[in-house]
């Protein structure tokens, strides 16, 4: 995702998360992270015949990497494109090196925490309220990287990278 995705993003956004879509601002912030040798974010889009149908982002801190967004235009779903996106952000959660992948969802959203579970999240709890006006809370699904993976060749120590610090990330209701 790129600066001048952010005006087609947002009318998916508005259209699929109408009671609490992210602002322009709220992307453009992402965005400013998403680039360089410091980067913490991995936004991405998916685009047919030019147009855009679907989005998703990452954040990471430490070891562990957060599902910031993932949506798909409403006509593209049942395609696989959500677990398009979804394995995408996976792979760019294993290149930041995170043991870890931690997402909310509204408790109401079964089509998406059934992708979810697809690719072995796991519900942990429960955010009471979450989802803000409507008061929605937010189930907490996680997952972890498979231990039994061969290490990663730039890091042939697994014990290295095996440190259990967990840094909340701040900010904003995350839509994934
Ligand atoms: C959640 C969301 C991203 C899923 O996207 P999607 O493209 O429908 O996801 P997929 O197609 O990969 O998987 C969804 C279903 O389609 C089915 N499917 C996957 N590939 C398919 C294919 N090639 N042909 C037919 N069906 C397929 C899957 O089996 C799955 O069904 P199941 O969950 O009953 O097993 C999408 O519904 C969305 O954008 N929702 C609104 C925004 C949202 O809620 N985002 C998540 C916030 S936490």
């Amino acid at each position: 995702m790129r600066w001048w995705d952010i005006e087609p993003v947002l009318e998916l956004e508005h259209e699929l998360f109408p009671e609490d879509a992210w602002s322009a601002g709220m992307f453009w912030s992402e965005l400013a992270h998403a680039r360089g040798p410091g980067a913490t974010r991995r936004y991405l889009v998916a685009e047919e015949a030019g147009r855009l149908v679907g989005y998703a982002g990452l954040a990471a801190a430490g070891d562990l990497a957060d599902v910031q967004t993932i949506a798909a235009a409403r006509d593209q779903w049942g395609t696989g494109l959500g677990a398009r996106l979804l394995t995408e952000l996976l792979r760019a959660a294993t290149a930041f090196e995170c043991a870890e992948v931690l997402l909310e969802v509204r408790v109401d959203n079964v089509r998406a925490q059934k992708l979810y579970a697809r690719f072995g999240f796991e519900p942990i709890g429960f955010r009471r309220g979450y989802y803000q006006p409507g008061n929605v809370d937010a189930l907490v699904m996680r997952r972890v990287s498979d231990p039994a993976a061969p290490a990663d060749p730039v890091d042939p120590d697994p014990a290295l990278s095996d440190s259990a610090h967990s840094v909340p990330l701040q900010g904003e209701t995350t839509h994934g």
